[in-house]
């Protein structure tokens, strides 16, 4: 069953066509990798979705919502959570501090919406924020300014940040860039459990083919703002297309 469709989608930055004709459904419990070379508008596209950039056409479809002239903070409403390609967790904040950001954005904006659920008090919010850091391998480092943690454990954080707010679609733009390989070892792991024990799907953009075939169920290969070829791991691995996409890069698929 498709989570997210996307149909048609083009965006223009002035005279550039950043993207044209994406169409692209992420089906519901999968991990669903995008990938292409720099340039290729995989972050537009992941802007797109969640309400950053307006596309000049076309249609995102998220769980039977239009996506469409929603504010970034109501797609997050509807169950999408992101990790943007630069880290944005508050770096004068402690890590627990960062954690209840989320959790609040959550709480006060299903408030604002209307929504059925609850309204959780702060000790709730705080509990949940404590479970989430004590699954992600975090919870020692409550009280530390998010600042002085390394770019691994910075984005553990943002991830935890994310699942806090049990998304339905988690977004990851380049989760391991700048990574020394055990980070990137460590995130793969995590990844993969947060699959497994969770009723969520993934979305990631990555250029680290190893966590790609690490992960992917499915792979979209964009180019020059269009997906060339879309199917799966196997399928993808050594197609002429892909290494066509790549020419002039290093990366090797
Ligand atoms: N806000 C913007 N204004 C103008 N051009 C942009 C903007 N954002 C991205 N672009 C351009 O759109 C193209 C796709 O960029 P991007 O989505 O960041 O690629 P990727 O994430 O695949 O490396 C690039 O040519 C980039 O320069
Ligand atoms: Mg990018």
């Amino acid at each position: 069953m498709e989570l997210l469709e996307i149909k048609d989608l083009g965006k223009r930055f002035g005279g550039l066509q950043a993207l044209s004709e994406i169409n692209l459904s992420v089906m519901k419990n999968t991990v669903h990798a995008i990938i292409g070379p720099n340039g290729a508008g995989k972050s537009t596209l992941l802007n797109c979705i969640v309400g950053k950039l307006m596309p000049s056409s076309g249609s995102v479809m998220f769980d039977g919502y239009s996506l469409l002239g929603r504010s970034a903070h109501e797609i997050n409403q509807l169950g999408i959570s992101r990790v943007f390609q630069t880290p944005e967790v508050f770096g004068d904040l402690n890590v627990l501090e960062n954690m209840l950001i989320p959790c609040l954005a959550k709480r006060d904006g299903a408030f604002r919406l209307h929504a059925l659920k609850s309204i959780d008090d702060e000790k709730q919010l705080r509990e949940k924020a404590e479970d989430v850091l004590e699954d992600m391998g975090l919870i020692d480092k409550r009280h530390m300014k998010a600042a002085s943690m390394s770019r691994g454990d910075k984005r553990r954080l943002e991830i935890a940040m994310c699942l806090a707010q049990d998304p339905k679609l988690l977004l990851l733009d380049e989760p391991t860039a700048g990574m020394a390989r055990a980070d990137t070892n460590n995130t793969i792991d995590l990844l993969k459990r947060i699959k497994q024990e969770r009723d969520i799907t993934i979305a990631i953009i990555e250029h680290d083919m190893h966590v790609v075939f690490s992960l992917a169920d499915h792979i979209t290969v964009l180019a020059q703002g269009t997906p060339l070829v879309s199917d799966t791991p196997d399928n993808i691995k050594g197609h002429p297309k892909v290494k066509e996409a790549y020419l002039g890069e290093t990366q090797q698929v």
